[in-house]
């Protein structure tokens, strides 16, 4: 060997190279060749792939990222593993096509499962694939995307796999707060795979193809007798809106992965980032009549929250997440104003807007989030109370809504209140009340807040007049009009500055866009301690 220099026309190279210089186009070309392959794939493998209606790993990237900005980091890797069947059979990207892009020309990390390569299992090379990139987006402060399609531990690899799992988890709390995560479920995550989607902040699952548990039907069957279809144990509509592990259902690949993009564009890229604004729409002096038609004065009467939700916000358009799960209560991201924020709501139209368990459980994840990646809150307020019922309790119902006060009580981000109209008891408070720190309390002139509902109130403190009256009836229609007259009006709060001012319906949006103007640099350090104990 001796030093030469070696000249292939676009690079200049120097080093201790043999003496007679590589061919280099024909090296060039057998790379090309060798990664044309590997994304290529199997074709039997690929066809079975579309026979059972699901795209390739690298079509799902394909639709996911901005057009040729998929950067692929080790399509070479392969497994080390002598165990049984895969000692000959090591085939590149071990399962797990992985790199970063772009959304809209904004940075991601990605990684997407690969079902034609062992079904997509994962052992300890395809593990420490997912680990670079996990590490590379909280370095770089890039939200991190994972498509999951696999059969979960690769059974070959034995505890090595356990073990990259592990690797997976601890990463994906490392990340918690510091970079959004998306966890999109296109196949099977079976076994503790499902605690990757479970610890994202967002998991999309579509129809028919996406499935999730911990153990499969014929496991269920063995232990409880019981005879369940995938798509009952862990489909897509289960997990949407019984469980609420899924974020987002979608009925294709195609308008899952659009969804995704979506969402990217309404988030940071890390808790540091403020949230993408667009520029000012005028909501600030955008004067919505309708809005006042939208909600009944009778405050027993359902209408749909959303419908108030797309007066208040830009082009009428938000993302709501778990559509389906614990309906009575929404929880959305918009624009005000060109400003991202996060809205919560009361849902009169599905169980009267009543707090439960999972909904007090559905608010708090997102508050949470929206505090750790400086989402200012708007909250929407037009609540009974909490659920009464021996389930509720049973069920864990105060456990339960102190996680929803928790969060609200420990968010630091801009956080205004709108009482549309009935606002009663504890519920009252935990929707973001002064009490709890809400920076501005707007309500409308039909709103009540009270202690309770005037027939209640009525009940309670005049039942033994009611008892000897010679006309109940009359007495209690006369108490009820006191009580209502007394209390169930906005003045009474606002006297006493719990109410920051008492609003036109039709000029909410623009009050909301005034007040997030208004706190948009608020800083709130929290108390010096490890961290808070929340109720989970
Ligand atoms: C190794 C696997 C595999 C696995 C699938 N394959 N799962 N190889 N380890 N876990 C291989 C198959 O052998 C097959 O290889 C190819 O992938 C496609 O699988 P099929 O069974 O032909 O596909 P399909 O009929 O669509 O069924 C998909 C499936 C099924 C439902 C996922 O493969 C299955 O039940 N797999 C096992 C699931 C499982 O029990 N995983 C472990 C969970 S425990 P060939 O060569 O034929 O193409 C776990 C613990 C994690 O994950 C704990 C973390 C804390």
């Amino acid at each position: 060997r001796r030093l030469v220099r070696v000249d292939d026309g676009d690079a200049r190279v120097l080093g201790l190279v043999p003496a007679t210089e590589p061919d280099m186009p024909s090296l060039r070309r057998q790379r090309d060749e060798l990664r044309a392959r590997i994304a290529a794939g199997r074709s039997d493998a690929v066809r079975r792939q579309h026979s059972n209606g699901k795209l390739t790993a690298r079509e799902r990237l394909g639709l996911l990222l901005d057009e040729d900005s998929f950067v692929e980091l080790e399509p070479y890797r392969r497994h080390r593993s002598d165990g049984p069947g895969l000692a000959a059979n090591r085939p590149h990207t071990d399962g797990v096509v992985a790199g970063s892009g772009t959304i809209d020309g904004r940075q991601v990390f990605v990684y997407a499962q690969d079902f034609t390569v062992f079904g997509g299992s994962l052992g300890e090379a395809h593990a420490a694939k997912i680990h670079k990139i996990l590490d590379l987006a909280i370095a770089n402060g890039a939200p991190v995307i994972g498509l999951n399609d696999s059969g979960g531990a690769r059974i070959q690899e034995g505890v090595l796999a356990l073990d990259g799992y592990g690797g997976i988890f601890r990463r994906q709390v490392e990340a918690s707060g510091v970079v959004p995560q998306i966890s999109v479920i296109l196949g099977p995550c079976a076994g503790g795979a499902a605690y990757s989607p479970a610890l994202a902040d967002f998991t999309f699952m579509v129809r028919d193809t996406a499935r999730m548990y911990l153990t499969g039907p014929d496991v269920v069957e063995a232990v409880s007798g019981r005879r369940v279809t995938h798509e009952e144990l862990g489909g897509a509509d289960v997990h949407g809106s019984r469980s609420g592990v899924a974020t987002v259902v979608h009925d294709d690949e195609e308008t899952c992965l659009a969804d995704v993009r979506y969402l990217v564009s309404l988030l940071p890229s890390n808790y540091l980032e403020v949230p993408p604004a667009t520029a000012a729409t005028g909501a600030k002096n955008d004067h919505r009549p309708r809005l006042a038609e939208l909600v009944p004065v009778e405050h027993n009467r359902p209408y749909d929250m959303r419908e108030v939700f797309a007066e208040v916000v830009d082009d009428g358009e938000f993302f709501e997440l778990h559509e389906g799960w614990a309906r009575n209560v929404l929880c959305a991201l918009a624009r005000i104003d060109g400003r991202v924020a996060g809205l919560v709501g009361n849902q009169p139209a599905v169980f009267a807007g009543v707090l439960d368990g999972p909904a007090a459980q559905k608010a708090a994840r997102f508050v949470r989030f929206c505090d750790a990646f400086g989402i200012p809150l708007v909250s929407f307020v037009d609540v009974p109370g909490f659920l009464p019922g021996v389930e509720q309790e049973q069920g864990g119902i105060i456990r339960q809504g102190a996680q929803l006060l928790h969060a609200y009580c420990e968010a630091t981000v801009p956080r205004i209140q709108v009482i549309v109209r009935k606002a009663y008891g504890g519920a009252y408070i935990v929707m973001d009340s002064r009490s709890i720190g809400t920076d501005l309390s707007l309500a409308w002139p039909t709103n009540q807040i009270a202690v309770m509902g005037a027939e209640g109130a009525v009940n309670v403190l005049h039942r033994r007049e009611l008892a000897a009256a010679a006309d109940p009836a009359a007495l209690r229609a006369r108490l009820v009009a006191d009580y209502t007259r007394e209390y169930l009006n906005p003045h009474y709060a606002a006297e006493r500055g719990l109410v920051d001012d008492i609003i036109d319906p039709a000029d909410t949006r623009a009050a909301v866009a005034r007040g997030l103007a208004m706190l948009q640099d608020k800083r709130k350090p929290g108390p010096a301690r490890k961290h808070g104990n929340q109720p989970i």
